[in-house]
């Protein structure tokens, strides 16, 4: 083993701190577009505070800069402690990291002054679409490249998560941005019609599969063995993992365009897939959650645990939801409501900002060269007020989001509807109030983190750069 040899920790470093920051203003965007909906008149006449712009502001700070730095910053640490080896470039490294801050940047100009192409989660204009290809591609040959030098014979399972997501991100990005520019803040899609809609989705679900979930199971395969101290419940179980969610998620796409000018039989497929995408997903969280047999009680004292396990019940929750979702009938009564909202921040602040969460503030002390995060009390808290915060933010969503469905469905016997839609808007009202105090719970509690974070980091320097002594299955 060659001892002489560091690890780039920098750039994990950067991106860590990236991930808490942006984390703050993405929440924050959350918790103002939230009370937009609740108090209209927060929209101020502004037009680059309306609601229409500060939406996909949210979801791609949320999305990409919160989730992305995130796992920028796991990936890079995972693939060089279970590799043995330094990341395959330090200037390809540098320039993810300062690539991906500007297109976040440029994102956050451009969405408030209204460019957009109008496609959810790939809304960025061309120019920048273009820059993300670029981030992207150095991305893969960094991880690729650092695969390729590996000082071990076996590569550990989170990296074969983290590489699908990164292979699979790069070909649905660019598919789905395909745009015949026609100025520099305006293109048109090379796609049209039904089909420009199937691949949006193909595009839309998968990063929901990929980026949503595909990199943080790559989080959960090294994270929850390490602060457990406990090897993968099963490995062969995660092989049988990842095969099967990667196979089946590409398929599940058309479950978002149930009864619309798709030809039905490709609805039912997208139907079908996403009632088998049921078994691996759960399969991975068993996996996961059984990594804990024997240290159960860690749990009692470890918020860091709490944050990671945790996470993996919100994960079982949004995946079984969502194949029942894709029920043609019972889709029927959640699409446009506010229950697909509650199921998306079930899967996005319980699964994907929890999985984060605890994966940062392992990663921080140990970039920092510090024993532990400043305050593990603090650690405690943040749980506690997130998960009350979820807990308000999705039940509200799932109260409000079937009885709009079942408002809009009713009918009087001479077959006239029984309430007119602003009938419905009024009786959200209570609800949409109960998920702004719940955001704003949430975002606390990132706030928190921020405070946490900077006291950690402050005047720390990254300890243990070395290569380390071969400790279990992984490192
Ligand atoms: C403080 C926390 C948050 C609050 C208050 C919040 C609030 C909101 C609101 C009000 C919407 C618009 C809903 C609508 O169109 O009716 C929304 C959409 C969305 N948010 Fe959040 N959010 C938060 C955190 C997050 C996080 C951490 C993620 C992802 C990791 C996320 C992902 C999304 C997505 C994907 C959508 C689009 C949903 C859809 O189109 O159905 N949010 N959020
Ligand atoms: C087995 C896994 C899953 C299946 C089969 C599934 C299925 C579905 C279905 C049927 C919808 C509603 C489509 C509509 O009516 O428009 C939906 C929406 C959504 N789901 Fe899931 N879901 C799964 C897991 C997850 C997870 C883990 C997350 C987040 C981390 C997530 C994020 C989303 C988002 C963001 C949307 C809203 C898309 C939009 O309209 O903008 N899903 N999902």
């Amino acid at each position: 083993m060659d001892t002489a040899l560091n690890y780039n920790y920098k750039v994990v470093k950067q991106f860590a701190i990236a991930t808490v920051v942006w984390g703050v203003v993405g929440m924050l965007v959350g918790v103002i577009i939230a009370a937009q909906l609740a108090w209209p008149a927060l929209n101020l006449d502004i037009p680059w505070l309306t609601y229409g712009r500060l939406r996909p502001l949210h979801t791609n700070a949320v999305i990409f800069a919160f989730g992305g730095c995130a796992l920028f910053a796991t990936s890079y640490y995972v693939v060089q402690r279970t590799c043995r080896v330094r990341l395959f470039s330090d200037t390809l490294a540098a320039l993810t990291f300062w690539g991906w801050q500007l297109v976040i940047v440029a994102a956050a100009i451009s969405l408030p002054l209204g460019f957009t192409q109008g496609k959810e989660y790939a809304e960025l204009e061309w120019p920048i679409d273009l820059l993300i290809a670029v981030v992207w591609v150095s991305y893969a040959v960094v991880f690729f490249g650092t695969l390729i030098k590996r000082k071990t014979s076996h590569i550990y399972v989170a990296n074969w998560f983290f590489g699908a997501f990164i292979l699979t991100v790069a070909i649905l990005h660019i598919v789905n941005s395909a745009a015949m520019p026609a100025t520099m803040t305006k293109s048109y899609s090379a796609y049209t019609g039904v089909q420009d809609a199937m691949i949006q989705w193909w595009y839309g679900h998968n990063a929901v599969g990929f980026f949503l979930t595909a990199g943080f199971l790559g989080m959960m395969y090294y994270f929850i063995p390490m602060q457990a101290e406990r090897p993968v419940y099963s490995y062969r179980l995660s092989i049988v993992h990842f095969w099967a969610l990667i196979f089946t998620y590409m398929w599940a796409g058309p479950h978002h365009l149930h009864y619309t000018a798709l030809p039905d039989w490709a609805q039912s497929i997208g139907m079908v897939f996403s009632l088998i995408l049921l078994a691996p997903s759960w399969g991975g969280m068993i996996n996961g959650i059984m990594t804990l047999s024997g240290a159960w009680h860690k749990l009692r004292s470890d918020p860091i645990l709490k944050f990671l396990i945790v996470s993996l019940s919100f994960y079982g929750m949004s995946t079984f939801e969502g194949p029942m979702m894709s029920i043609k009938t019972v889709n029927a009564l959640s699409h446009y409501t506010d229950w697909t909202v509650g199921h998306v921040h079930s899967g996005a602040l319980g699964w994907v900002g929890f999985i984060s969460m605890g994966s940062i503030y392992y990663l921080l002390p140990r970039l920092s060269g510090k024993k532990s995060m400043w305050s593990t009390q603090l650690i405690e808290w943040h749980f506690w007020v997130a998960t009350i915060g979820i807990v308000l933010y999705i039940a509200s969503m799932w109260i409000a989001g079937v009885m709009q469905g079942l408002m809009w469905r009713a009918v009087n016997s001479d077959g006239t509807l029984t309430y007119s839609f602003v009938e419905s808007v009024k009786a959200t009202y209570p609800y949409y109030v109960i998920r702004v105090s719940g955001g704003a719970l949430y975002l606390i509690g990132m706030l928190m983190m921020a405070f946490n974070s900077y006291k950690t980091v402050r005047g720390g320097s990254p300890a243990d750069t070395r290569i380390p002594a071969l400790a279990g299955a992984h490192a």
